[in-house]
């Protein structure tokens, strides 16, 4: 099947493109387009910077989205690091203290009423939070640079020696998930505390997702490069 070609605006920053073309990353790393540090930057910034033109990228993307059609377990090692980097790391910058502030006014709301269940949910988030931040800046300070370096086998052991974290972070989930009736707000809820909810789902799912592209398709790539 053709894939269509991609339209403007497909996405205003480097990292909203990524987000919803992985693929890009294959292109975006052709041109030397810093998508990580600058991943916020406009696509039009990052096209000016790089010499290229943005539908001329645009095409690349369309074409590679042809070739690979978006399976990450295509990338080579270091377009996946950045992809994931892109894709799962960079949004929750934002997301995470959003999700901190939102929890804290939903408690400021309906403590009075539900505050053993909303202080409960809220500690858990915590935990989530406090394991998740380091553990992806271990990623972005030892893991993903040992695998640009080419040392992929150091890197999968380093992922092997950390994935108790992953299991740790399901194990968390498990329990919000079970705290908040599979994040089903209770009928007098207000819809700050659905949209947590909410947030929270996406949050849980995005992790598994994340998860498993390192745990499987990361340590999978780079399993086949030491192959070859
Ligand atoms: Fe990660
Ligand atoms: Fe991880």
């Amino acid at each position: 099947m053709q894939a269509q070609p991609l339209q403007q605006p497909i996405a205003a920053t480097v990292a909203e493109l990524l987000r919803l073309h992985p693929v890009a990353a294959v292109v975006l790393e052709r041109h030397k387009i810093d998508f990580l540090c600058r991943g916020k930057q406009t696509l039009a910034m990052a096209c000016a910077a790089a010499g290229v033109t943005l539908p001329a990228l645009l095409a690349e993307i369309t074409e590679a989205s042809q070739t690979v059609q978006l399976d990450w377990s295509t990338l080579p090692p270091s377009a996946l690091c950045d992809a994931i980097e892109a894709r799962f790391h960079l949004p929750l910058v934002d997301e995470l203290p959003r999700l901190g502030a939102l929890a804290e006014r939903v408690l400021l709301v309906h403590g009075a009423t539900d505050g053993e269940l909303l202080h409960a949910v809220a500690h858990t988030l915590d935990q989530i939070v406090g394991d998740l931040v380091p553990h992806m800046a271990s990623e972005e300070d030892e893991v993903f640079p040992l695998i640009r370096e080419g040392q992929g086998r150091e890197a999968v052991a380093v992922i092997r020696a950390t994935q108790r974290e992953h299991d740790t972070l399901a194990s968390l989930f498990s329990l919000l998930r079970r705290q908040t009736n599979d994040y089903t707000p209770p009928p007098h809820a207000g819809a700050q505390w659905r949209a947590l909810y909410a947030a929270m789902a996406d949050l849980e799912s995005e992790t598994h997702e994340h998860i498993r592209m390192e745990d499987d398709v990361l340590t999978t790539v780079l399993s086949a490069v030491e192959r070859a």
